[in-house]
């Protein structure tokens, strides 16, 4: 049966869900949002997880009308603030990867107070991908590289991982709620050898049962790595 080190979960699917029962958007964004409250805790309270990449607001994401984005950006803030404390006393490891260019002060500084008073928690560590791109994330570790003045000789894959923006482990099972089978960007260095599951539940609907479920379909598959099974 596979392991499962780090769990991916791109987070889809609130828009259709509040529409399908004729609310608002944002509406399915505050579900989508307590829903991902109870599925980070249920991972921490309940399964042998050691990290959970989230994916809930790509750079393409701000293309989206002005009102959907503040509603978005504002729950991030109270959010983060509110569960801040939780991830203390639960001894959770918050980082985030994203980029600064196009947030606004204020979430900077929830987030970077969220990361510096978890950072030196040892249990589960969960990675909010906020405002971020996979190959942006590429394109600044080679800069970083290139300012560092590294050997091109030097340069290995395993160098390589460490100038991403969080040192974090290959994905294990990645997770798209709603239907959709795409990856639209998302931690594409760390994709390499993950397993897909493509449910069609929204992601408010998008229960502790179901992620089991996924885990379940997980362990079962074949992982092979490039060799052949004898
Ligand atoms: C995911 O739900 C949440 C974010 C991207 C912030 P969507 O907003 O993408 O919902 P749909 O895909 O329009 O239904
Ligand atoms: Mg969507």
């Amino acid at each position: 049966m596979n392991k499962l080190n780090h769990l991916a979960i791109i987070v889809d699917g609130n828009g259709r869900w509040a529409k399908s029962i004729g609310k608002i958007r944002s509406y399915g964004h505050l579900k989508g949002y307590e829903n991902l409250k109870k599925i980070i805790n249920y991972v921490n309270d309940n399964l042998d997880i050691k990290y959970i990449s989230l994916f809930v607001f790509s750079t393409e994401n701000f293309k989206r009308s002005k009102d959907e984005v503040d509603y978005l950006m504002n729950l991030f803030k109270k959010g983060f603030k509110e569960e801040k404390d939780v991830y203390i006393k639960k001894n959770m490891k918050v980082v985030f990867s994203y980029k600064k260019e196009g947030l606004s002060k204020d979430i900077i500084s929830i987030i970077e107070e969220v990361e510096s008073s978890t950072k030196d928690n040892t249990g589960l560590v969960v990675n909010f991908c906020l405002n971020y791109g996979g190959r942006s994330e590429i394109v600044d570790a080679c800069k970083k590289i290139i300012d560092d003045k590294i050997d091109k000789n030097d340069i290995t894959e395993d160098l390589f991982k460490d100038y991403l923006y969080n040192k974090l482990p290959d994905i294990d099972l990645m997770i798209r709620t709603s239907g959709e089978q795409r990856i639209s960007n998302f931690m594409l260095w760390q994709i390499s050898y993950a397993e897909f599951y493509f449910p069609k539940v929204y992601f408010p609907d998008f229960t502790p049962e179901c992620l089991k479920e996924a885990i379940n379909v997980y362990k079962t598959r074949d992982r092979r790595f490039g060799k052949i099974k004898k």
